[in-house]
């Protein structure tokens, strides 16, 4: 089978002509061939391997483009990388290598291209095109790759108790492209996942991070969690979740299995949102749930307090695994810590000042919480479901009413501490937390405008009522 098509871009008549310059075969391989195959839109990353060095066969090439572009050399892995436009073209010497039991160190021996594919994860990130000249766009398919993207299937194309041994992040790998492609691995594939589960505790977290990310951002990235847990790999980087498994049943009352219920809402969540820190919430919403199950003979399972404990968990969790400690770790705590309020809304009738003070706590994350609520409606009666839905529906109109008429959100005092100071001649005290907080509750409940004057004038009443001032 010839892929001419697939190099266009001229940067491969380019390698091409390097390849010659220096006696050596150079080879498209991985990522890019198989989402050209599988049609997934122009890959920005090359990888190319030479039969040979890989950093000379980069340099040569560099020399060769109208813009020479800098070469960078990673020599501990034997590799370089060029930017030409939008691509960046990564090149590799073919290998032959093994990894020592312990670390992620390769023996690494020069090989043949058929070494090369041998240690290649999967049969479809192993297929690889030609880039001599004398057989151009060939395809080098040896472990039936194209049949496998056909089939939909992940595979290893060496026993994969040797592919995840070589490097058990693969595992995970595994799992992200089954989800990412909606591919079925492989039984033997899977088994092999299942055990060696535990070596994956070798890996960085940084790289566990870039595969669950990317699990994460799948359409349907329940489909991976759950092989994720099945096969025993979520345990080792998400305790919080696999403890949301199971039902207890206490006097025949039951609760629902919170493991499910959250990959119900992540898929949910997931068909409204692409914003990863937003799935993210949805995934850990629940993760308070775990330590604060109580079952009591009167109310049965209750899980109090849960939103607080959860949003505790998130810190460790991402610092756990080294995900940054920044605004997008406080927007998730903030997300599960208010994730229950919405909800309480549109069991009841959803009043003005109920809205008006979830947009006062949410602030511009307002939106956002009413996503991750929707969200969160798992319910299988579809009379809950409409009525839930649709006072979410009312809860959203509110919020853009009450927001034109008050503006809560990133709220202002419309009176300052130092007016109230000023009118009343009065030292940093108490007295001013208590008018400031007067006016503010007074707004929030619709009893005054979120105005000056309202304002103001409540201030006065108030200062009269703490005998600030004397009333004539
Ligand atoms: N590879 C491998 N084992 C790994 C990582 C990568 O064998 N643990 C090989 C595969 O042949 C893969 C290629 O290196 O196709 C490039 O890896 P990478 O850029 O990480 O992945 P892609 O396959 O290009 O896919 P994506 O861009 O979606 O990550």
């Amino acid at each position: 089978m010839n892929y001419k098509a697939a190099l266009q871009n001229p940067v491969f008549k380019i390698i091409s002509q390097a390849s010659k310059n220096l006696h050596l075969d150079s080879y498209v391989i991985g990522g890019f061939v198989r989402d050209y195959i599988l049609e997934r839109g122009d890959a920005k990353d090359i990888d190319v391997v030479a039969i040979g060095s890989g950093i000379e066969l980069a340099r040569e090439v560099s020399k060769l483009l109208p813009n020479k572009p800098k070469v960078q050399v990673f020599k501990t892995y034997g590799t370089a990388m060029l930017r030409y436009n939008d691509v960046e073209v990564e090149f590799v010497g073919a290998r032959k290598e093994s990894y020592n039991e312990h670390s992620r160190n390769p023996i690494v021996e020069n090989g043949t291209l058929q070494d090369d594919q041998n240690r290649r994860d999967f049969t479809i990130n192993a297929l690889a095109l030609s880039l001599s000249e004398s057989n151009f766009g060939d395809l080098l398919d040896p472990f039936d790759g194209v049949a496998d993207l056909e089939r939909k299937i992940i595979k290893t194309p060496l026993n994969p108790d040797i592919t995840y041994s070589d490097d058990p992040l693969r595992m995970m790998r595994a799992i992200r492209f089954a989800t990412q492609l909606d591919f079925i691995i492989e039984e033997q594939s899977l088994n092999a996942i299942t055990r060696n589960s535990d070596r994956i505790k070798i890996i960085t977290k940084e790289r566990i991070n870039v595969e669950l990310n990317k699990i994460l951002e799948s359409s349907k990235p329940s489909k991976g969690f759950l092989l994720l847990e099945k096969t025993g790999l979520l345990k080792h980087f998400l305790p919080e979740l696999t403890n949301l498994k199971g039902i207890d049943e206490v006097e025949g009352q039951t609760h629902k299995d919170n493991f499910y219920h959250t990959l119900e809402v992540v898929d949910n969540i997931s068909k409204n949102t692409n914003d990863v820190w937003l799935r993210w919430a949805a995934l850990l919403h629940d993760i308070g749930k775990a330590p604060t199950k109580r079952f009591s003979k009167k109310v049965g399972w209750t899980f109090h307090g849960h939103e607080f404990e959860g949003s505790k968990m998130v810190y460790h969790l991402f610092k756990r695994l080294k995900m940054p400690l920044n605004d997008k770790m406080k927007f998730v705590q903030k997300m599960v810590f208010m994730s229950s309020r919405p909800i309480v809304l549109a069991e009841d009738l959803v009043t003005d000042s109920a809205v008006r003070r979830l947009v006062f706590d949410a602030g511009d994350y307002v939106e956002d919480l009413m996503t991750l609520c929707e969200a969160d409606i798992t319910t299988k009666n579809p009379k809950r479901f409409d009525k839930y839905h649709n006072n979410f529906k009312i809860v959203r109109d509110k919020i853009i009413e009450v927001e034109e008429k008050d503006h809560v959100r990133n709220f202002q005092p419309p009176v300052s501490g130092e007016e109230i100071m000023k009118t009343f001649n009065l030292k940093p005290s108490k007295e001013i937390g208590i008018i400031k907080e007067a006016i503010k509750e007074a707004i929030l409940e619709g009893e005054i405008p979120n105005e000056y004057t309202a304002a103001f004038n409540l201030m006065i009443k108030k200062g009269e009522a703490l005998g600030l001032i004397k009333s004539e």
